[in-house]
């Protein structure tokens, strides 16, 4: 796919893009993760690859000291991100650049930090690992996540990605699979999460705690199969 193509895709994509209860769930449980998987880690400067409308930008900045530069490939993405992080109040906190990750413009080791969210993320682009490694600090960390192929909610999109596999346009998204694809690239894994067991339905009429409510109740016995997402985090040697 051409870098138009792939800007017409996108921009397709925050044209239809609407806010619901079930994502604000995801986004606060993207964050409490990620939080997790930092360990101590909570400042520096930070680059988010496919940042979207800059939500989880925002719990990011309010919940830790990084230093920001938030990247889409959509205009339509960057332009709803610069609203909402200017009603946040935190400019000068999240730098909205326009960038795409296949052909990053910064210079080698230059973050301390990677983020990249979105069920299946733009920093898991089967041919853009060596690029995101290039930009991150030895001993930097990325944090990105994926699909859950255990998830039960998620069994028809299954059937679609193993025919790509078994053409080699994708490797597989299973730890295995994962660890391999950035080991390859000087990047060693850390640790991993699954989190997003709530039934993702309803989003207009339930309030996002309950959702957050039966991730911490139900959901938490059910992980391996219920939990959409598998967000995972590695190290740069
Ligand atoms: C699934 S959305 C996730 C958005 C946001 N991270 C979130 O979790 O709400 C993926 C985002 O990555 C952006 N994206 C897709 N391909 C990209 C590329 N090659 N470079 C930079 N951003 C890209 C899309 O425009 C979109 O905003």
């Amino acid at each position: 796919m051409s870098h138009r193509e792939r800007y017409q895709k996108w921009e397709e994509v925050a044209r239809k893009y609407k806010l619901d209860n079930s994502r604000i769930a995801t986004f606060e449980l993207t964050i409490q993760n990620t939080l997790k998987l930092l360990g101590n880690k909570k400042e520096g400067l930070a680059l988010d690859v496919g940042c979207g409308f800059g939500h989880i930008d925002i719990l990011l900045a309010q919940k830790t000291n990084f230093q920001i530069i938030a990247i889409d490939i959509s205009d339509i993405a960057l332009e709803n991100a610069k609203k909402n992080i200017k009603e946040a109040g935190l400019e000068k906190r999240i730098k909205i650049e326009k960038g795409d990750v296949y052909n990053l413009s910064y210079p080698d080791n230059y973050f301390d930090v990677i983020f990249s969210f979105g069920y299946v993320s733009a920093a898991s682009y089967q041919k853009v690992a060596k690029e995101v490694a290039r930009v991150l600090k030895p001993g930097g960390l990325l944090i990105l996540d994926y699909i859950n192929h255990h998830c039960l909610y998620k069994t028809p999109s299954l059937f679609k990605k193993f025919r790509k596999y078994k053409r080699g346009e994708l490797y597989p998204f299973n730890v295995k699979g994962i660890r391999k694809h950035f080991s390859s690239v000087g990047l060693s894994f850390v640790s991993k999460t699954r989190f997003n067991t709530y039934p993702p339905i309803f989003g207009k009429v339930i309030p996002f705690k309950l959702y957050i409510f039966f991730e911490k109740t139900i959901g938490r016995l059910f992980k391996k199969i219920l939990a959409r997402v598998i967000l995972v985090c590695f190290e740069k040697n």
